[in-house]
């Protein structure tokens, strides 16, 4: 079985996905993890503003040596949103994404595009949304849990600013998959939010 997770920057979308995998026993890929290590290798060598040496870089890269804590800074977020912008960028951590999709068990992936580009004929697609205010809320509480100094109102900035980049950019824009059922959690915990994204992937299962 093959479950795509597409969303904004805190919508929830890696909380379930890493749920729903552990539900029913299936690998997870994060992929905005495989974009942050590219930004994040981009910003230590001083060339984020290099569209071919970030290409190279995303050719290069090592999946064994992702280390999530260390990836989810709002510095890297920013890096890894402005290259994932370059289409040669995301042509190179294609295949990756689609060899991991394709195990024989099935897995759960996350991002932008995997319902739209990545995975188009995924058992089931998610669609996960909140209000900006509401997902640069728990992103703040995220950072200042992690000792990061910053304000609500800068982390909200950077989610509008991400936003507006993901959906903007010609190369696999964020944009809902037309048979991906949306989720909105503003007003849901997480143990509702997984429930209510349970009952659709049961939904898609019972109706294959
Ligand atoms: O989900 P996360 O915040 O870790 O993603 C970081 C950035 O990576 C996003 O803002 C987006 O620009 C990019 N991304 C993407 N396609 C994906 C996953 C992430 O463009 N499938």
């Amino acid at each position: 079985m093959l479950i795509a997770i597409d969303g904004p920057a805190a919508s929830g979308k890696g909380t379930l996905a890493r749920r729903l995998a552990a539900h029913y026993r299936l690998p997870h890929l994060d992929t905005g993890l495989l974009y942050r290590a590219v930004g994040a290798q981009c910003l230590a060598r001083g060339l984020l503003e290099d569209a071919a040496a970030s290409a190279d870089i995303a050719r290069a890269l090592d999946t064994d040596m992702l280390d999530p804590d260390a990836l989810r800074t709002a510095e890297i977020g920013e890096a890894a949103s402005r290259v994932a912008a370059r289409p040669d960028v995301r042509a190179a951590l294609l295949d990756l994404q689609q060899r991991f999709a394709a195990q024989e068990r099935g897995a759960v992936l996350d991002g932008r595009d995997i319902g739209t580009v990545i995975c188009p004929s995924a058992d089931a697609k998610l669609f996960v949304t909140a209000t900006p205010e509401v997902r640069a809320e728990r992103r703040f509480r995220e950072l200042q849990g992690r000792g990061e100094i910053t304000s609500f109102e800068a982390v909200l900035e950077d989610i509008r600013k991400r936003d507006a980049r993901d959906s903007g950019r010609s190369a696999a824009p964020l944009t809902q998959a037309g048979d991906a059922t949306t989720l909105d959690t503003t007003a849901l915990g997480i143990e509702e939010a997984f429930a209510a994204a349970l009952a659709v992937v049961e939904k898609r299962l019972s109706s294959r």
